[in-house]
């Protein structure tokens, strides 16, 4: 189904103003035909939402609406460009927080509106997969896995809007355990970066936890377990002052998420039979997992994309990706774009 403001194809070149405020980072980018970025311009709240040990909705949405404006017009001065030059505008519309979404839906609906131009919604998970399309030339199909602060999923990826889920958490997301570890160890939020920073220090033998679902035959995940693991760990070995029993911790930790998101990943890559991998969301930037599955890679002849950490956690140039695909082909969303904070991937379709 085609809706909106316009309904034609358009085959020139086309400049994308790009907006993602699904959660704590209000981004704005121009990107070129899907793939160049002009601009990149991300606002994190991560400071402010420390204090209370992670996102508070309503705080986030207020942030928003004080950056939005800003960011959009650096997004613009950054890649030299003016309204005027921008000849659509791709948005996250969810899943996420439902005040956050809307502060970025309804600025790019007052912008389409009162530009005349073309609108399309994109699921926030199609962003993280497709940033790797920034970077390199990925061919269809392949698998991916998306490791964020939500989501922990492996997907069959055969061509845009077309997504097969192969497995999923069954309870926290990768970036979750990582972020209430972290919080178990007193570090502040969202602590998955500094985890990987103590572990880079630390000996990841010295602890043994457990690899959740390591052998089940399933392409599915679960890391709360391990969560628990960490609590019990602690209670029956206090934290020593010079701080090695942490670093140890943390590396332990890690390499106990790492096997198993490696492992599952392998046998997703084998059951299928397709030999070219995208790794996305923001646990992608862990050194663990990303020096794993390039030592997979190598071992199974994988073609492995892994995006640069700056487009691994959330921004908007990621957006502009599905973005220039779909509305390249037509395809628009209305006015009537509406947030959708729960929103399944393989739910959405190139018919929007
Ligand atoms: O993709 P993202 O920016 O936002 C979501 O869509 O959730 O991912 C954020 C998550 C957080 O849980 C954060 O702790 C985690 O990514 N993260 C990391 C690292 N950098 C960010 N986790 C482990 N190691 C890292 N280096
Ligand atoms: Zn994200």
């Amino acid at each position: 189904m085609i809706q909106g403001v316009f309904s034609t194809p358009l085959v020139f070149s086309m400049l994308l103003l790009s907006i993602e405020s699904s959660c704590d980072e209000t981004a704005a980018a121009v990107v070129q035909d899907g793939r160049s970025v002009l601009s990149n311009i991300i606002a994190s709240q991560v400071a402010t939402h420390a204090e209370y040990g992670g996102v508070v909705p309503e705080i986030a949405s207020r942030k928003h609406l004080e950056a939005i404006s800003f960011i959009i017009e650096e997004a613009l001065r950054e890649a030299s460009v003016t309204l005027s030059d921008i000849g659509g505008i791709s948005v996250t519309q969810g899943p996420g927080l439902a005040g956050a979404l809307l502060v970025g839906i309804s600025t790019a609906k007052a912008i389409a509106y009162a530009r005349k131009l073309p609108l399309i919604g994109i699921h926030h998970i199609e962003g993280h997969i497709f940033a790797a399309f920034l970077e390199q030339k990925v061919e269809f199909p392949f698998v991916a896995l998306v490791v964020s602060g939500g989501h922990t999923h492996l997907y069959r990826i055969d061509g845009f809007g077309r997504y097969q889920i192969l497995g999923q958490t069954l309870d926290d997301a990768a970036g979750e355990a990582f972020d209430k570890v972290a919080k178990i160890i007193g570090l502040p939020y969202p602590g998955g970066a500094t985890i990987d920073r103590l572990a880079s220090r630390g000996a990841p033998k010295t602890i043994r936890f457990p690899r959740p679902l390591l052998h089940d035959g399933s392409f599915n995940f679960s890391f709360s377990g391990l969560k628990t693991a960490v609590m019990t760990y602690l209670r029956k070995n206090p934290v020593s002052d010079d701080g090695i029993l942490l670093e140890n911790l943390c590396a332990s930790f890690q390499e106990a998420v790492c096997e198993v998101l490696v492992s599952k990943t392998a046998a997703a890559i084998a059951d299928t039979g397709i030999s070219r991998l995208v790794v996305a969301g923001g646990v992608a930037c862990n050194s663990g997992l990303r020096s794993g599955m390039k030592k997979l890679a190598v071992e199974k002849g994988i073609d492995l994309y892994i995006p640069s950490p700056l487009l691994c956690t959330d921004n908007a140039a990621m957006i502009a990706v599905p973005g220039d695909y779909y509305l390249e082909n037509g395809v628009c969303s209305g006015l009537g774009l509406d947030a959708r904070a729960s929103w399944p991937l393989d739910t959405v379709s190139v018919e929007r």
